[in-house]
């Protein structure tokens, strides 16, 4: 299947990433030959196209971020946090119940570490400026080190921890056509870096904040995609940061609520660099 979408792309479309196994089999086994009714009545699901171009007649990306930083506290206020460690509850895979306690560092300019405390052990993401991980209790592999457009996807959630650098985060910005989201209407951007990694921005026209971020890796059967959806944005030392976030990725969804966050405290360099793969309990 992997020959057979690599040769689609490479016989028709010049090797670009045109066909996947999601043009075909939208979710299901035996990709459907023939639409049903209720499909093509039924109430349309939008899908944007992962790549999008300049628009004609909307702001520039400099004048959302600015407006964006704005909303935040300015930039002034947001170079003042250099680092800041968070707790709260994640309801990891949506369906663990109630919630597990999560931790969150943050060092500038990017350094990250999520780590979700659950039964089985700990559901981790790091980034220590240069290598990143992802630790899941609950699979074979255990720690998974993050290589190519994932690790600069890790890298551009850490750098985001400080949004008041979002321009550098990546270039190539263009602006495209404004759209809604949760009944909101959103300028939406979009940039890249030159590895390949895409990533989509969304901030909401009233608020002018970030609600949601969709960033694209590349791998051998297309873009996997990961979207963060920000909310509950609140006063922190003089900033706004967002309380609530869905982190979703083609494994999984985990949703993060935040009840305290404490600005500039140390943080051991330790947190980022998880030292060696975690011992575990294996669940049956
Ligand atoms: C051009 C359309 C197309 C693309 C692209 C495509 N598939 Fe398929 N795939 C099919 C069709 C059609 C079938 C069913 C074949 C049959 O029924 O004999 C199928 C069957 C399968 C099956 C067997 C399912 C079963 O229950 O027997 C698997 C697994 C599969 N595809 C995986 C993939 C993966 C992974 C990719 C991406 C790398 C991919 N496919 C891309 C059309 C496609």
């Amino acid at each position: 299947m992997v020959q057979m979408v690599t040769a689609i792309n490479r016989e028709n479309f010049n090797g670009r990433t045109v066909v996947t196994c999601w043009t075909c089999h939208r979710g299901s086994n035996r990709p459907a030959a023939t639409p049903a009714l209720d499909t093509v009545y039924g109430t349309p699901v939008i899908e944007p196209a992962d790549i999008l171009p300049q628009a004609p007649q909307v702001p520039s990306a400099d004048e959302i971020f600015t407006k964006y930083i704005e909303a935040l506290g300015g930039a002034a206020s947001l170079a003042t946090v250099t680092g800041y460690a968070a707790t709260g509850k994640s309801r990891a895979y949506g369906e663990f119940g109630s919630g597990y306690p999560i931790e969150i560092f943050a060092k500038a300019p990017n350094q990250r570490a999520t780590f979700v405390h659950t039964a089985t052990g700990d559901l981790a993401r790091t980034f220590d400026g240069r290598a990143g991980f992802v630790i899941n209790p609950l699979t074979v592999v255990g720690q998974m080190a993050l290589t190519a457009t994932e690790l600069d996807g890790a890298k551009l959630d850490a750098e985001l921890s400080f949004p008041g650098q979002i321009k550098g985060t990546l270039s190539n910005w263009r602006v495209s056509t404004p759209t809604t989201l949760n009944d909101r209407e959103v300028q939406v951007v979009q940039g890249s870096n030159a590895a390949g990694l895409v990533a989509t921005f969304y901030f909401d026209k009233q608020t002018n904040l970030l609600v949601r971020m969709v960033r694209y890796a590349n791998s051998v059967i297309g873009r996997v995609p990961t979207q963060v959806d920000y909310s509950d944005y609140r006063d922190v030392g003089g900033i706004k940061m967002p309380f609530h976030w869905v982190f979703l990725w083609l494994n999984g969804q985990d949703d993060f609520v935040l009840s305290e966050v404490r600005l500039n405290v140390p943080i051991e360099a330790a947190k980022f660099t998880p030292q060696a793969a975690p011992t575990r309990t294996r669940a049956r």
